[in-house]
Formats: structure tokens, C-alpha cells, sequence
């Protein structure tokens, strides 16, 4: 068994990477240290990059399409970490998963129709439908005991006359496994009302043990009625850049209908490199990932405690998967910008400003990553504890 080594610094300046190279666009200042975009600073595993270097080898890079050993590397992982049964026909390859989502809401939707979302949530699951002339309706979670709730009495309230629902399954910003339970009453509501289900599971890999991810299709036959399924190996392995994902639908008529519409767009074909990473990181990866959850726990842990112990005026919700946390600061008693001035001017730290999850309810928050080494981990947080405090 190797043990691979999560504590190495990766220079990734200089590669055009959003978290290190835009910061000067996005913060005004190329020296912050980057707690925000949602990739890891861990190197991506050998057995990927050695896997997309032998494809290189080959010298022309014409039209490509998924092969055998692609689907089967996907469909054994689905039926493994997600417990679903499928082979390549209910599956689709999608160049990303806020594409996947854009494409289904031309698709399904009409300029107007209502989408619901749960918010705090990732800023595109607001974007989308607004950009797209659909009307957007927000359910609030609610937080108990440090862990984010649906309000099923607001959430129902708002489902009436919606057409979908984008769920973040685990929910981003701050991994939280929604359960059976929890998935069954949302799928009961939206059988309910007629409403079509997107469960954007791109976090669902990193789940933290105990913990364990339930996908959405799954919970029922009114879910597997009713939703699309979208989930990817580029979190999970630290290959956002290459924009691998799959789209997995159970019902015929929709099946029918979206993969359809994503033919029509031409987005079949995919790309070479997604699909030769994705095939070995489905392959081989389940070592590299079982060490790498231990690691983000660790890390889950350490955040847990130096709050504790450095800012245990922060109210937070760590991560049931993935590495974003979710931090409140209102108990601080300093505005949105006084926060900000404080994290970018003297921390020198860049956070998710946690307005771009839901607009001014969230105003003394910000979302931290802690998919990196430890020490950086614990670099930005003396350097928070040492502004705030
Ligand atoms: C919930 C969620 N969905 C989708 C994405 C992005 O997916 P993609 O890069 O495949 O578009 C992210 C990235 O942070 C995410 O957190």
C-alpha cells in the first residue's frame, strides 16, 4: 500500500489555476492564501495523470468517443458508492455539471417557469435559473445543532407551481449528507407537485466516514421517477480542469427527452483526456480516496477544534463530506465589509463571501476550503483568529 503524502505544498501559481492565479482579479491582491474555489491543493493521483501521459503517446487527438472500459469503470463505481444498477444506457457523459444543469434547464423548463433551490447554496444554482429568464424560489435551510435543515413546511409552501428542484446532494456550502429520511420527504413533495428533481451529487465521493452518502434515485420509485442524477470523479480526484462528468436517468420519457437534447447539442463526444482520467480514476482510485478522506477529516477535525479553542465565537457547520465549511461570524458584531476588511486587508485570506450563496442573509459569513495540507489549514486560521479576535 503507498501512503501518499497529503502534507506536500504544490506550487500552483503560474498555471492559470482560478484559486491561486485570480486573485489579483477577484480580491485585488495576488498574495492572498486561498481558502475559496472548490479544488484541492493536493497533487492529482499518478495513476491519472500516468493514464492521460500514455494517451499523449499517441500522436493524433481526433474525435473521440467513450469506450467500453469507460462505462464499465463508471457503472462500477455507481453500483458500488451509489448503489445504483445501471449499464451505459441510462447514463450520459456531460462536459461538466453546471453545464449539465444549464442544459437541463433549457430543456425542461420554459422562460419563466419556476425553480426551487435551498439556500445557503452554490452561487450557480441561483444563477442559472435567473440568467436563464426562469424565476428563482429560495426554501432558507435552517441550522440545528451546527447542521443545516430543510424547512419541509416553508420547502413544500415554495414547491407548489415549481417545475424543478437542483438539489446539492451532499449540500454545498458545507457537505451536509441529507439521509433517506430527509430525501424520501423531498421526493414525496416533488411526486406531490410535479416537480422534476436535479441531484447534483459531485461531493457525494468525499463523503467522511461515518458518514455515508445516499443517492437521490434511489430512496424511492417516485425519485427514480422523476430526477436526473448528476455526479463526477472531478472532485473526487482533483480533476476539475478536465471537465468529466455523467448524467444518470432512470425513467425512460426523461431519459429520452434530456440525452436527446444533449445530442442535438453535440456534447456526446466529450473530451479525450476526461474520459482516459476518468476511467482510471474509477479504476484505481479507491486507495488514493480512502487515505485522502482520512486526511480531510483530520482536517474536519482540526478546524472543529481551533474554533473551539481560538474563535469559539464562530458558529460553524463542518462538512459531513467534501471540504467547505461554512462559517458565521455574526456573533463578532462587525458589518459584512468590516468582515471582509478584516479577512482580505489583515488576515490576507480569501473566503467565499457567503452574499454570492443567497444574497444579505448571509452577510457575516464566508465559506472556508480545507482541501489542502494541514498547515496551510492552520496558516489561515492563526492568521483569522489573529484578525478577528
Ligand atoms: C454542488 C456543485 N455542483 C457543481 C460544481 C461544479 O461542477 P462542474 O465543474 O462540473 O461544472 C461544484 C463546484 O464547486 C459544486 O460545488
Amino acid at each position: 500500500m503507498i501512503q501518499y503524502n497529503f502534507d506536500e505544498p504544490i506550487e500552483r501559481r503560474g498555471t492559470d489555476c482560478f484559486k491561486w492565479d485570480a486573485l489579483q482579479s477577484m480580491y485585488g491582491n495576488a498574495e492572498l492564501l486561498p481558502m475559496w474555489v472548490a479544488d484541492m491543493d493536493f497533487r492529482s493521483p499518478d495513476f491519472v495523470l500516468d493514464a492521460i501521459r500514455r494517451r499523449c503517446e499517441h500522436p493524433v487527438l481526433g474525435y473521440t468517443m467513450p469506450s467500453d472500459a469507460y462505462w464499465q469503470a463508471v457503472t462500477a463505481w455507481l453500483q458500488k458508492h451509489y448503489n445504483i444498477t445501471t449499464d451505459k444506457g441510462n447514463l450520459h457523459f456531460i462536459p461538466g455539471i453546471v453545464a449539465g444543469i444549464a442544459y437541463a434547464l433549457l430543456c425542461l423548463t420554459q422562460p419563466g417557469d419556476k425553480v426551487l433551490v435551498t439556500t445557503p447554496v452554490y452561487p450557480p444554482f441561483l444563477n442559472l435559473p435567473k440568467d436563464s429568464g426562469r424565476t428563482l424560489i429560495t426554501s432558507p435551510l435552517k441550522i440545528t445543532n451546527g447542521r443545516f435543515e430543510i424547512d419541509f413546511d416553508d420547502f413544500e409552501s415554495r414547491a407548489v407551481g415549481c417545475k424543478l428542484l437542483i438539489l446539492s446532494n451532499p449540500h454545498n456550502p458545507a457537505g451536509t449528507i441529507w439521509g433517506t429520511e430527509v430525501l424520501r420527504r423531498i421526493a414525496d413533495i416533488c411526486e406531490r407537485h410535479n416537480v422534476l428533481v436535479i441531484s447534483d451529487e459531485i461531493h457525494a465521493d468525499l463523503t467522511l466516514p461515518p458518514h455515508r452518502h445516499v443517492s437521490y434515485s434511489t430512496v424511492s420509485e417516485a425519485a427514480a421517477r422523476h430526477s436526473l442524477t448528476f455526479m463526477a470523479p472531478s472532485k473526487t480526484f482533483n480533476i476539475a480542469g478536465l471537465g468529466s462528468s455523467v448524467c444518470y436517468i432512470a425513467n425512460d420519457d426523461l431519459r429520452r427527452r434530456f440525452f436527446g437534447w444533449l445530442d442535438a447539442l453535440g456534447v456526446a463526444g466529450g473530451n479525450i483526456f476526461a474520459f482516459t482520467a476518468a476511467e482510471a480514476a474509477f479504476s484505481h482510485g479507491e486507495e488514493w480516496l480512502s487515505q485522502m478522506l482520512e486526511y480531510l477529516s483530520e482536517n474536519v477535525k482540526t478546524l472543529g477544534l481551533f474554533l473551539k479553542d481560538r474563535m469559539p465565537k464562530v458558529k460553524a457547520v463542518l462538512p459531513e463530506a467534501s471540504y467547505l465549511a461554512w462559517l458565521d461570524f455574526s456573533d463578532y458584531g462587525l458589518t459584512h465589509e468590516q468582515l471582509k476588511d478584516k479577512l482580505i486587508n489583515e488576515a490576507q485570506v480569501a473566503l467565499n463571501d457567503g452574499t454570492t450563496f443567497g444574497g444579505a442573509a448571509y452577510e457575516c459569513c464566508f465559506r472556508l476550503n480545507l482541501g489542502c495540507p494541514r498547515q496551510m489549514l492552520l496558516d489561515a486560521l492563526n492568521r483569522i483568529a489573529d484578525s478577528i479576535s
